[in-house]
């Protein structure tokens, strides 16, 4: 067997265990990041697109904002569109200046794994059998399978990024975790089409047969979802069907509607709501959807995976240079205050913009009257453009090392 001692070991590489695995290289700790997938297949992934200003502000400081410079496609406000009307909410002018960016993640995932390998730190694809063990001891372990030999990561503490289907949530023992669950009546059926995005901002859709959402990759790209039930198989939809159903729903009285192309890619995903507290478990700390799962209609996911990690990566320089242990003690309580917030906030974009299958005509007109009021008041406005684009982080950059955006 192969012994690799290290400072953090991190159990997946999605964006919470790349982010996390720079973000500590950053600051002088060492890391060994455990995949179980292929680079190819963690790159292709499709998933999320919307990055909160504070994201983008992250990865600039931490020297990995090329791409996202490049290519990335900076959004000033959105369309929240019912009854065949389009509504315009400015996000600059809403928030004193906030925007978002449409950036693929797996554009993001790249990007990390790049700046991995430059580190020359190990990281490790297809690892089988991975099992985390020792938590509750100061030497915690990781240990898999990798070509054929079986290794052993030793390390200080163990950074639970795998995901919500990962192995490093249902290692705690039973009884200490207390869940928060609310699965949703429906699910996303979602495409990407090479079709020029036919307006420059996303589009989120409350129509009478369901919801929908228009947006986009790139300038050749358009990305787009609606609602389906829960368990619908995409194999039930062929590309005319998809078409149609996209048209129907998407098409204002103005006749805007996404332009049609080839379908590149389409899935099914499933939406919950879901919160495994406290985030912490003796020497594991876990980080991202390993945590907590969020509907995406808020475009959370992803935003919440990193604020998750600069506040691990702040307690953990604070361990290593001071021997301070306050801020490891408090990562669980300081994530979940902002995890709490995107839930409520992801709960009512999901809630108010889609159609349930129970729902009665009374609930239909609160939804609609609950969007009117959303479009015609500068306060609700606001209320949504700062929860939008992210509230503040609680979290400073300097307290990582980083300069202030
Ligand atoms: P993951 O991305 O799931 O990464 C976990 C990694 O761990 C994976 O690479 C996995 O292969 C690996 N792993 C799993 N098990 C093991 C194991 N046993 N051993 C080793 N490795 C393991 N979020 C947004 O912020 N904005 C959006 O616009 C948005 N849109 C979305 C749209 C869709 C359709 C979906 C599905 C999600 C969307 N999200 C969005 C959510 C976002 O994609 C996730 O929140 C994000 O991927 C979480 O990152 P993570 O690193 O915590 O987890
Ligand atoms: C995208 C995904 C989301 O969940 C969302 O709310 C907005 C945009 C996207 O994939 O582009």
């Amino acid at each position: 067997m192969s012994v690799i001692r290290t400072q953090v070991g991190i159990v997946g590489a999605g964006p919470a265990g790349l982010l996390l695995g720079h973000l500590l290289h950053l600051n002088g700790i060492d890391s060994v990041i455990v995949e179980n997938r292929s680079r190819d297949y963690v790159i292709d992934r499709v998933r999320a697109g919307v990055l909160e200003q504070g994201t983008v502000d992250l990865l600039k400081a931490m020297g990995v904002g090329d791409g996202l410079e490049r290519k990335g496609l900076r959004h000033d406000g959105l369309y929240v569109s019912f009854q065949g009307e389009r509504h315009h909410v400015n996000l600059v002018e809403l928030t004193g200046g906030k925007a978002i960016t449409v950036y693929g993640q797996n554009e993001i995932v790249r990007d990390l794994i790049d700046a991995r390998i430059a580190t020359g730190r190990p990281l490790y694809f297809e690892a089988e059998g991975v099992s985390v063990g020792g938590l509750e001891s100061a030497e915690p372990t990781i240990a898999f399978q990798h070509d054929g030999t079986a290794h052993e990561v030793q390390c200080d503490f163990i950074a639970g990024c795998d995901g919500f289907h990962g192995i490093c949530r249902p290692s705690i023992p039973d009884g200490v975790l207390t869940v928060y669950e609310r699965t949703y009546p429906f699910g996303w059926l979602g495409i990407l089409a090479e079709a020029a995005p036919s307006c420059d901002e996303l589009v989120y859709t409350c129509h009478a047969r369901g919801f929908a959402l228009f947006s986009m990759r790139s300038p050749q790209v358009t990305r787009l979802y609606f609602q389906v039930p829960p368990e619908e198989s995409i194999d039930n939809w062929s590309d005319e069907a998809i078409w149609n159903e996209m048209l129907t729903r998407m098409t204002t009285h103005d006749r805007w509607k996404p332009n049609v192309g080839r379908i590149v890619q389409k899935g099914v995903t499933p939406m919950r709501s879901f919160v495994a507290t406290p985030m912490r478990h003796g020497r594991l700390f876990l980080a991202g959807d390993a945590a907590h799962i969020v509907p995406p209609t808020g475009a959370k996911g992803l935003n919440l995976a990193a604020s998750d990690v600069l506040v691990l990566a702040r307690a953990l320089k604070s361990f290593y240079e001071r021997g301070r242990t306050e801020w490891l003690d408090g990562y669980s309580d300081t994530c979940l205050r902002r995890v709490w917030k995107a839930q409520r906030f992801s709960w009512w974009m999901t809630s108010t913009l889609h159609r349930f299958p129970d729902e009665t005509p009374f609930d239909h007109q609160r939804r609609i009257a609950d969007l009117d009021y959303l479009t015609s008041s500068r306060a609700a406005m606001t209320s949504l453009a700062e929860q939008y684009v992210g509230l503040p982080a609680e979290v400073s950059f300097e307290s990582v090392g980083l300069s202030a955006p």
